[in-house]
């Protein structure tokens, strides 16, 4: 039987924090039961905002040393640098000839620059580079160069997939063939949002995170820092709105959240109490991921041994598509 493809590209912003572990890491690894998965790292998308070379470099083994760490296996996952794969840049060549200006001129994240320009009076593409304006091409030569059926991400990226929808049809339209297959974005099953130390939605903007790999010390100084309410030890306690419990949900198995639920509502147990047993069950679960970075960050020749072969699969595959697609518009 022939599985889906499941690609996703992963951006090189340096170690994760748990909101991108539970949202889209441990998903992604769960999809690669059933799919065929091929993530890469996005490092050219990175280039449109970040221009210091340590950076890049630095950002791009953090990334990939954490996918490894939780459990990304390379041997049977295609796992790669978009940059190894410069058929991507080809196919962004032949994909910007069927791309309406006017697409682009939708794109959300172009929009929101032109928006926040306006608000302080610039000129309306200030900032702009040619990168980012046709940052949904090269997303939609990234997954269509690989016969992608389904796409893990977040809720901001639905319009990328579906720009790339767009794009393929109007290819597969002009030649009256399916030269591309046609890529489906796949919401994150879990997308409930995580909430961060402050109560607030776990985002780096908001500098209420916990770092995946945070050493053990911190990451019980930082449960410790969780904004609770002043009730007292004695009073009943809602699970439904605390902060401590919400995350306790994401890392205790079924009974030991059953367990928890009822110490909460019993009454008798304090803030610290909670906090201890988040602390508990988060570290268990994140102790051997955290052992697995410090090695592969210690050996990180396994890193780029891993990213070149994997490199070296992804770029036969491409040039097999490449040569298709090539063949159906004439310049072979
Ligand atoms: N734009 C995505 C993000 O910001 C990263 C990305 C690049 C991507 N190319 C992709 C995601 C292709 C899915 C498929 O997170």
């Amino acid at each position: 039987m022939n599985k889906k493809v499941a690609l996703t590209g992963i951006k090189p912003t340096g170690i994760p924090h748990i909101g991108n572990y539970l949202g889209a890491i441990a998903p992604a690894l769960k999809l690669s039961e059933t799919c065929e998965a091929r993530y890469f790292i996005a490092d050219y998308h990175a280039l449109n905002s970040c221009k210091d070379p340590a950076e890049i470099r630095l950002m791009t083994v953090e990334i990939a040393a954490a996918w490894l760490a939780s459990g990304l296996n390379p041997e049977t996952m295609l796992f790669y640098r978009q940059s190894d794969v410069p058929e991507t840049f080809e196919l962004l060549t032949i994909l910007l000839a069927f791309t309406p200006k006017g697409l682009m001129n939708r794109a959300h994240a172009y929009k929101a620059m032109l928006a926040s320009n306006a608000e302080a009076g610039k000129d309306p593409d200030d900032g702009v580079n040619m990168g980012l304006y046709t940052y949904p091409v090269l997303m939609a030569a990234d997954i269509l160069l690989f016969d992608t059926d389904f796409v893990p991400v977040g809720n901001d990226q639905f319009q990328h997939v579906e720009m790339a929808q767009d794009i393929a049809q109007s290819f597969n339209f002009v030649y009256g063939t399916e030269g591309f297959r046609i890529p489906q974005p796949l919401a994150h099953a879990d997308s409930r949002t995580l909430v961060g130390l402050d109560g607030r939605k776990m985002s780096k903007s908001y500098s209420n995170t916990i770092p995946m790999f945070a050493p053990e010390k911190d990451l019980r100084k930082l449960i410790m820092k969780i904004v609770t309410n002043s009730q007292e030890i004695e009073e009943p306690k809602d699970p439904d709105t605390c902060s401590i419990f919400s995350l306790y949900k994401n890392f205790g198995t079924p009974t030991q959240i059953a367990a928890l639920r009822e110490r909460y509502q019993a009454g008798g147990m304090g803030w610290g109490h909670a906090k201890q047993e988040l602390f508990e069950v988060m570290n268990a679960h994140l102790s051997p991921l955290r052992e697995n970075y410090n090695d592969l960050m210690q050996n990180q020749q396994v890193i780029t041994k891993a990213l070149k072969e994997g490199g070296e699969k992804a770029r036969e595959l491409a040039a097999q598509k490449i040569t298709v697609l090539r063949n159906i518009i004439g310049i072979n």
